[in-house]
């Protein structure tokens, strides 16, 4: 396996294959934690560490390169234990070793660790490190992901640590996007986008105005692949999530109890199928939010069925709907529909939340009794052609 991004510049990380949840994040391909090991002429720096239970590997991999005790330097780019849990380990394996961060994370780490007898050296926006022929610069990327969240950028290689923007859940043996498949690359940054990174999109703004004005050759993220020859591509894929660019797409969740629910969510299919626009139909049975919040990231219009059950909506549906609240998909339209017997409250609770995250409400909640019956299919036909025609609306 290659680790090598340029001369005495190592991947020194860890891949997970197996790891399949992430915080309820679903890693259906697994996730890599990445680390890096720079040289300088005079000085040595590890940006970065990995999930506690893998810091053998960490060391073991610098090992490979130099002695722990050679180690001067170790940046802490952000302090979520993905990337910090292996630094108390590392602290003690270094014994040489300052642990460079800005001062919110230093107050981040101090509450996740004991970090009695630890070496600072806490830098601010722009400031730089000399390792020796070779500048670490420090930017601070604040809520990308967390509030001391920053980026390393290596000066003369033009290459930046920007630790989580432009990652992705991704296990894989090849280090560089040019070396793994990159569909499934792209399609694990879009994955990474809706979950981690679409409500922080102001915050990935800002980062990015600031950094995008920098020389980049290489940009290395702290999961996934590192980019060094389709940035443009997840650059242009990072504008259009931006914005949240509706797609002529059109999605359709349910759960179901007895099948009431699942005979109106396929109405509303078959009547948003009437038009030549993408229509996809989820039952949340099957299907998990990480998946749901990923289509929903780029359709144009949607709707939720659920029908009453304990004078409520089903469980289900809202996890599915308060981990979609959470991360406030932008510009969406969207009704709600379901079944009930005797208190119908189940559709309406799903609009509520709907109207929660900002949703244009298309049509009122379409309810039945028990089971529908062919005006309420129709009803439902109605307003998956209404859908269909907010996504044709969407510029090809
Ligand atoms: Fe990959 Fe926000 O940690």
């Amino acid at each position: 396996m290659n680790t090598e991004l340029v001369k005495n510049v190592h991947w020194v990380g860890y891949v997970d294959w197996p790891v399949r949840d992430f915080h309820g994040y679903q890693t259906k391909r697994g996730s890599s934690y990445n680390a890096y090991l720079v040289k300088g002429e005079a000085k040595i720096a590890v940006i970065d560490t990995v999930k506690a239970p893998y810091v053998e590997y960490l060391k073991r991999n610098v090992a490979a390169h130099c002695g722990l005790d050679a180690v001067d330097y170790i940046v802490c780019n952000h302090a979520e234990p993905d990337h910090s849990g292996g630094l108390p380990a590392m602290v003690a394996a270094c014994p040489n070793a300052m642990v460079v961060c800005n001062a919110k994370c230093q107050d981040a780490l101090s509450h996740h660790y004991d970090v009695t007898g630890w070496k600072w050296q806490i830098v601010k926006e722009g400031e730089t490190i000399d390792l020796g022929g070779r500048t670490l610069k420090f930017f601070d990327t604040v809520m990308c992901h967390w509030p001391e969240s920053m980026v390393t950028y290596l000066e003369e290689e033009a290459l930046l640590f920007s630790m989580d923007i432009f990652g992705q859940h991704y296990a894989t043996y090849c280090r560089f996007d040019d070396e793994a498949n990159l569909e499934e690359v792209m399609q694990e940054a879009k994955t990474y986008y809706a979950n981690i990174v679409l409500l922080y999109q102001k915050p990935v703004e800002a980062a990015a105005k600031k950094l995008l004005g920098l020389k980049l050759k290489m940009v290395a993220p702290s999961h996934g692949v590192i980019w060094r020859s389709h940035f443009d591509k997840i650059l242009n894929a990072y504008l259009a999530w931006h914005v949240s660019k509706p797609t002529r797409k059109v999605v359709v969740l349910y759960s179901t109890m007895w099948q009431s629910t699942q005979k109106m969510a396929e109405a509303v299919v078959q009547g948003a199928n009437e038009s030549n626009v993408e229509v996809k139909l989820f039952d949340l049975k099957a299907t998990g939010d990480t998946e749901v919040i990923t289509e929903l990231m780029d359709c144009a219009a949607f709707a939720v069925g659920t029908p009453t059950l304990n004078q409520s909506l089903m469980p289900r549906m809202a996890a599915c709907l308060t981990y979609i609240r959470g991360l406030k998909p932008a510009g969406k339209k969207a009704f709600a529909f379901g079944s009930y017997g005797w208190a119908s409250k189940g559709a309406q609770e799903a609009e509520g939340y709907l109207k929660a995250f900002g949703c244009e409400i298309t049509t009122p909640p379409i309810i039945c009794r028990y089971s529908p019956d062919e005006a309420t299919l129709e009803a439902c036909r109605e307003a998956g052609r209404a859908l269909a025609k907010i996504a044709l609306e969407v510029e090809a």
